[in-house]
């Protein structure tokens, strides 16, 4: 997408942090991009190690090295970038990428809470426990722990913005997705209660609600629905897309474009607003 000029590098001297970035195909990757081309310097954070035990086969960022191949691809967009190991369910492991954060840049402009987990997908009745409980950790009170942490930064700075990844199923429901649903509309709650708190302090919060994204967790969306549906993974894509009114899978890049434009000046009278970006597909219920 072609920005004007006025908007291209509007960054310049930000410092922002992203978590969840360390995938190839991820929307954490190409916003922490994003942003970078539009002049900010990057935090990068992912959880870089496996779960354990019978959650071991949910795909989590497990790579220390390819979140490193982000930095590298930040800083070949002429901006500097940092690599945190940050599993954000971890208090101790945030206070430490913040500390760092600071003592490398001195400030923190921009929080992308991106990191999230599709754990426990499927019926309702067979939902562990445990998946539960990662699905809430992870996707809400990560979000919560990192804003702990770096809204008093931003307070300091005189003002901040706060992105929270969030969902379509954040605004409506689906069926089999109930501890992913419950997770996203907290998320939007959090970030509507953020920004009214914080907004005498210049803090913006807004959420994105991006529908069916081709990343990895995109992927496993259809592998899931192939098996269920008994159809191929090719048909499982073909249906979603039919129910989207541009007919087409969003690029993980059209995201990012949106993140920046948040982050912007040109979005500074935008708070506590929960975006959908998911080409005309229809929330549920
Ligand atoms: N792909 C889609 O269709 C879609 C749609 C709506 C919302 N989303 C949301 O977008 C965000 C990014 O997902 P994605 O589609 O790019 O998939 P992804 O799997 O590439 O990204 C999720 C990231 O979160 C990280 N993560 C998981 N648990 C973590 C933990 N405990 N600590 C730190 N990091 C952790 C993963 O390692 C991974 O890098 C997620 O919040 C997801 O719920 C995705």
């Amino acid at each position: 997408m072609s920005q004007p000029e006025t908007f291209m590098k509007s960054l310049k001297g930000k410092v922002a942090v992203v978590t969840g970035a360390g995938r190839p195909k991820g929307i954490g990757r190409a916003s922490a991009l994003r942003l970078a081309e539009h002049g900010a310097n990057v935090v990068v954070t992912d959880i870089c190690r496996k779960y354990e035990g019978d959650l071991a086969a949910y795909g989590v960022g497990d790579d220390w090295a390819q979140l490193q191949g982000v930095v590298r691809e930040i800083e070949a967009r002429g901006s500097r970038g940092l690599a945190c190991q940050v599993d954000v369910t971890k208090r101790s492991e945030i206070a430490a990428c913040v500390d760092e954060t600071m003592a490398a840049f001195g400030r923190i402009d921009i929080l992308m809470n991106n990191a999230g987990t599709a754990v426990g997908v499927g019926p309702f009745l067979e939902m562990s426990q445990k998946q539960w409980d990662l699905s809430l950790n992870v996707n809400v009170t990560g979000m919560f722990n990192f804003c702990q942490s770096v809204i008093p930064r931003m307070i300091d700075g005189g003002a901040g913005v706060i992105v929270n990844t969030a969902s379509l199923a954040g605004l409506g429901a689906g069926e089999l997705m109930c501890g992913y649903v419950t997770s996203k509309f907290a998320v939007v709650g959090l970030t509507k209660a953020i920004a009214a708190e914080f907004g005498i302090y210049g803090i913006r919060c807004n959420a994105i609600c991006p529908g069916m994204v081709d990343t990895d967790m995109g992927d496993s969306e259809y592998e899931f629905i192939s098996q269920m549906e008994g159809i191929s993974i090719e048909e499982a894509r073909q249906r979603a897309a039919e129910k989207i009114a541009l007919r087409r899978q969003c690029k993980p890049e059209e995201v990012a474009d949106v993140v920046a434009y948040l982050c912007s000046p040109a979005a500074s009278y935008i708070t506590g607003v929960a975006m959908p970006v998911a080409g005309g597909m229809a929330q549920g219920l």
